[in-house]
């Protein structure tokens, strides 16, 4: 087979003619894989690409007048806002119940920090039984449902290199008790990897080295896929967006969700108080009016270190990835069928055939990822909220096998969920208890206390293995 001539020629004056080594020796199959493979690459935007994120690293100009982001706290400063989070619960009540929410979980990353093989949402998290990280968010869906009568959908995206074994998992497992027909999968876009310098990658001879386009694909994704179509003819309007790696979100939070709403919000985030000023989470700034997301490795030490009269951090609020999104707002930025979202660069070790077409697996990096970020839609709205929340009850993120931000703080916090909400029911517990109560059973501690008292449960031994199901 020959390669069509136009395809030749943007892969050329992209300087990118390497790619065509061994087309020559391949199969059929293979050279028409390869060639479609090779179709979808933005040869054009390539040597842009190159220059200003491979050649040169980006430069993250700081704006001057970067300030803190507002944000509603954690308790109402004043009986005014007291009553507007009252009202916040019940209007996000009301909206889940007149079905206008719909769930959105991203879980095309690769995991590459928990280094386990398979997709991560088929990590299996749960301290006592070990239920995988999609059982935990199918639960929190199912009960959700339950207590508000109506049906919601999972929108779930993956990426290329997981989305048959994420389907698959689901399949095996009866789609953890929901319908099929209500978990709508849906792929997102790859980037090639680049070498540093400058020349694409490739992993196989008929392969270019392609990884997930970053969770920022997910808006044209969305798009894409039929998944703002599926919600419009739904009457879905408004999306609850969390991560896979983190089993404590509440799938959807009623308070959250009326808060977006009442005020007008496009595109609303979760908040966390840092923990310390060099915390590795997104900082929510705000510079001419928009609000921002600026990663911990880019705010200056000073900004990042600086206190307020009372002594607290001024740039306190850190991002745990938890939005809810307008519908319209995913119409719109992505009308026509483009969005383009800043790149972010990843250095990385990534596998690549060499001269002699065997594949190396380098032990330092060798070239570059490049990925989109949802939190860089934040400043393309008119409209934003920001809502702190308690960290102990939105997020436990599993990205490293042990220590921060792992599978034993993961478990050990949902340990630490469970018995809170058990003993605010009047359980006694003690030291040591490992409890695990099924998400489907409770996404409150009002569905926890209604447990306790119809199955009369009143103590929990020292170092007992309990599953509540
Ligand atoms: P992370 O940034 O933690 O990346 O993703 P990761 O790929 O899961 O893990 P590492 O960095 O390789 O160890 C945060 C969330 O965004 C999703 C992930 O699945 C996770 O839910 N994500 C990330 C995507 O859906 N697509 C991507 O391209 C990247």
């Amino acid at each position: 087979m020959k390669l069509n001539d136009a395809l030749t020629a943007r892969i050329s004056s992209a300087k990118q003619e390497h790619l065509l080594r061994y087309f020559d020796a391949l199969t059929e199959k293979e050279q028409a894989d390869f060639a479609a493979q090779l179709e979808e690459v933005d040869f054009a935007a390539l040597p842009e690409l190159v220059e200003n994120y491979v050649l040169n690293r980006p430069h993250i100009t700081i704006p001057d007048d970067l300030g803190p982001a507002p944000y509603y706290p954690l308790s109402p400063r004043d009986d005014a806002q007291k009553k507007l989070y009252l009202d916040a619960v019940s209007c996000g009540e009301k909206l889940i119940r007149a079905g206008r929410v719909a769930c959105l979980t991203v879980a095309g990353g690769q995991g590459t920090r928990l280094g386990f093989d398979g997709p991560k949402g088929t990590f299996p998290i749960g301290p006592v039984t070990g239920r995988s990280l999609f059982a935990y968010f199918a639960g929190g869906i199912r009960r959700t449902e339950k207590k508000y009568g109506v049906k919601i959908v999972w929108y779930l995206m993956t990426s290329r290199l997981n989305h048959e074994a994420t389907v698959d998992f689901f399949r095996k497992n009866d789609y953890f008790g929901l319908d099929a027909d209500q978990v709508f999968f849906f792929t997102q876009g790859t980037m090639p990897a680049i070498g540093y310098d400058g020349k694409l990658l490739m992993n196989a001879k008929n392969s270019l080295a392609l990884s997930p386009d970053g969770h920022g694909g997910t808006l044209l994704a969305l798009r894409k896929s039929g998944a703002l179509d599926k919600m419009k003819r739904d009457g879905v309007d408004t999306i609850s967006y969390f991560q896979v790696d983190n089993p404590l979100v509440p799938v959807i939070d009623p308070k959250f969700i009326g808060l977006h709403h009442l005020t007008g919000s496009q595109m609303s985030a979760v908040m966390l108080a840092k923990t310390n000023a060099m915390e590795k989470l997104g900082n929510f700034c705000v510079s001419q009016n928009r609000l921002q997301i600026i990663e911990y490795s880019d705010l200056p030490k000073e900004l990042a270190e600086k206190t307020l009269p009372d002594g607290t951090l001024a740039f306190i609020a850190g991002s745990p990835a938890i939005h809810v999104i307008d519908r319209t707002f995913v119409e719109t930025l992505t009308a026509g069928g483009k969005l383009q979202l800043p790149w972010h660069r990843a250095d990385k070790k990534i596998p690549f055939i060499g001269q002699d077409g065997n594949l190396v697996s380098p032990e330092s990096p060798n070239g570059v990822k490049l990925e989109s970020f949802i939190f860089d839609a934040l400043p393309l709205a008119e409209k934003t909220m920001v809502l702190e929340c308690d960290r102990a009850e939105v997020f436990a993120p599993t990205k490293n096998p042990t220590g921060v931000d792992s599978v034993e703080s993961c478990r050990a916090m949902l340990i630490d969920r469970d018995c809170r909400r058990l003993r605010s029911a009047g359980v006694k517990i003690g030291d040591g208890a490992q409890i695990e109560i099924d998400p489907a059973l409770a996404v409150d501690a009002a569905d926890v206390a209604e447990l306790v008292a119809a199955r009369n449960i009143s103590e929990i031994a020292s170092g007992e293995k309990v599953v509540i199901d």
